[in-house]
């Protein structure tokens, strides 16, 4: 892994509660897979110098930019929010694993979002879309205003929505949603909170689908050290931000 100094290239409010940060670097940015994430630098205050876990929304190559999603919950990512152009954030990346990309192209893969869950499938998505695949996204989220980045979606595939209060797309939940009555997926991919993805999850094992999920756990130091996110799984304790975040449903004990 590779600690960079990034620059910010632009900083866009995206709804009230999330921003796009994109980053660029002097040299050219390290090779990155779809489900690893990164570990930003928070400082600038005498309290937080810490750094927050984010996953890699998308990597423009051309531009030689990598893109994070940032939901302001707490001091930390709205401080990260409150950069500038030019901006310098130091960056731990790429970190932890990645989605396991199908062996024959295949339009049958559903990639299922929720809330700010919905970044990694961006650039899962477009990696996708490069090796011959046609993804589905369903993206889901409480309403319109927690469903982001519709368009970029819309250029790698499909794009169904679902939202609690039915202000865009389907009203419901993903699970809930008429496209999984209308195609027989075979793969899921997603990431989100954890009662979507059990609940995805419980949807792929009774309908004999692969899937893997990315897991959110609280992480802190990102590389295995503080075992503060760790999961039970088939395999016993396993670090999230090391062994995973991403892992295949059968592994899990939900
Ligand atoms: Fe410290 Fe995973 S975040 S061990």
């Amino acid at each position: 892994k590779f600690i960079l100094d990034l620059t910010v290239t632009e900083n866009i409010r995206l709804h009230t509660n999330y921003v796009l940060l994109k980053l660029t670097s002097q040299s050219l940015l390290p090779e990155m897979l779809p489900g690893q994430f990164a570990e930003l630098r928070v400082d600038g205050s005498p309290t937080t110098f810490l750094r927050r876990p984010i996953s890699i929304n998308f990597v423009d190559k051309q531009r030689n930019e990598i893109w994070f999603l940032i939901q302001l919950v707490g001091d930390g990512t709205k401080r990260l929010a409150e950069v500038n152009k030019d901006d310098v954030i130091n960056v731990i990346l790429p970190l932890g694993n990645a989605y396991t990309m199908p062996q024959n192209p295949s339009d049958k893969l559903l990639l299922v979002g929720g809330g700010v869950g919905t970044a990694p499938m961006l650039y899962l998505g477009e990696q996708l879309a490069q090796n011959g695949h046609k993804p589905t996204f369903l993206l889901g989220a409480r309403s319109d205003k927690d469903l982001l980045q519709l368009e970029e979606f819309a250029k790698y595939g499909d794009v169904y929505t679902t939202t609690e209060d039915g202000s865009h797309g389907e009203k419901g939940y993903v699970t809930q949603h008429s496209i999984l009555n209308k195609v027989h997926f075979e793969q899921i991919y997603s990431c989100g909170p954890k009662p979507m993805m059990v609940a995805v999850a419980k949807y792929a094992k009774s309908n004999q689908i692969e899937c893997e999920v990315s897991l959110e756990n609280t992480m802190a130091c990102g590389i295995g050290a503080c075992l503060c996110c760790v999961e039970n799984t088939t395999e016993g304790h396993l670090c999230v931000c090391k062994e995973g975040p991403v892992f295949n449903i059968n592994k899990l004990l939900w």
